[in-house]
């Protein structure tokens, strides 16, 4: 039977979905079935046998759509190969090292624990000053993030590949 995997995702402003929507791609490229949704419109794990899991973040925290996703299935997500990734800091650079050293919200590490994920990775995002709110932009101003579109999709593109490969050998 052929592979079919869950590329969950909770996003804003659209960013994380296009990674998801990426990673659901180069696992299609790689031989395995994909289907992408939002974390919210999930409700049964069942037809799946490996999960992907993004958010993006905001304030260090992930969205509540992917809190909720993560709290509501643990026990279906301990059972299955899981991986995680974070949309985030723009600018140039190892994303970790934009965040100073942030790379999974401390909330859910616990949680995450449990699950016992295959790798969590930490993508660089894309911030569109036009989309944002007042507030927004002032928090972005005061943290003095650079705007643009940061995403590094051959690093997204990679990660994806070797869940794939990781999929197929196991
Ligand atoms: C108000 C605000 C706060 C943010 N806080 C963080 C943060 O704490 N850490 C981080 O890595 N990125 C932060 N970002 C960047 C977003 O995570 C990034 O733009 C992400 O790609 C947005 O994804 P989305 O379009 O799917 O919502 C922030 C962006 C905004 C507008």
């Amino acid at each position: 039977m052929e592979t079919q995997v869950l590329v969950a995702y909770a996003t804003k402003y659209g960013a994380t979905a296009e990674i998801a929507e990426r990673i659901g791609q180069a696992l299609r490229q790689a031989g395995l079935r994909a289907d992408v949704l939002p974390a919210a419109r999930v409700a049964d794990l069942t037809p799946y046998q490996a999960v992907v899991l993004g958010s993006a973040v905001y304030a260090g925290q992930w969205r509540k759509e992917a809190v909720k996703f993560l709290a509501a299935n643990e026990k279906a997500l301990a059972a299955r190969p899981v991986w995680l990734f974070s949309s985030g800091p723009t600018g140039e650079g190892d994303p970790v090292q934009l965040t100073k050293g942030w790379s999974f919200p401390e909330a859910q590490k616990p949680l995450a624990e449990r699950i016992r994920p295959r790798d969590i990775a930490l993508f660089h995002g894309a911030v569109d000053m036009s989309k944002l709110n007042l507030l927004e932009r002032l928090v972005l101003k005061a943290m003095r993030a650079p705007v643009g579109d940061f995403r590094d999709w051959n690093a997204i593109t990679s990660w994806a590949t070797a869940i794939a490969d990781a999929l197929k050998e196991g």
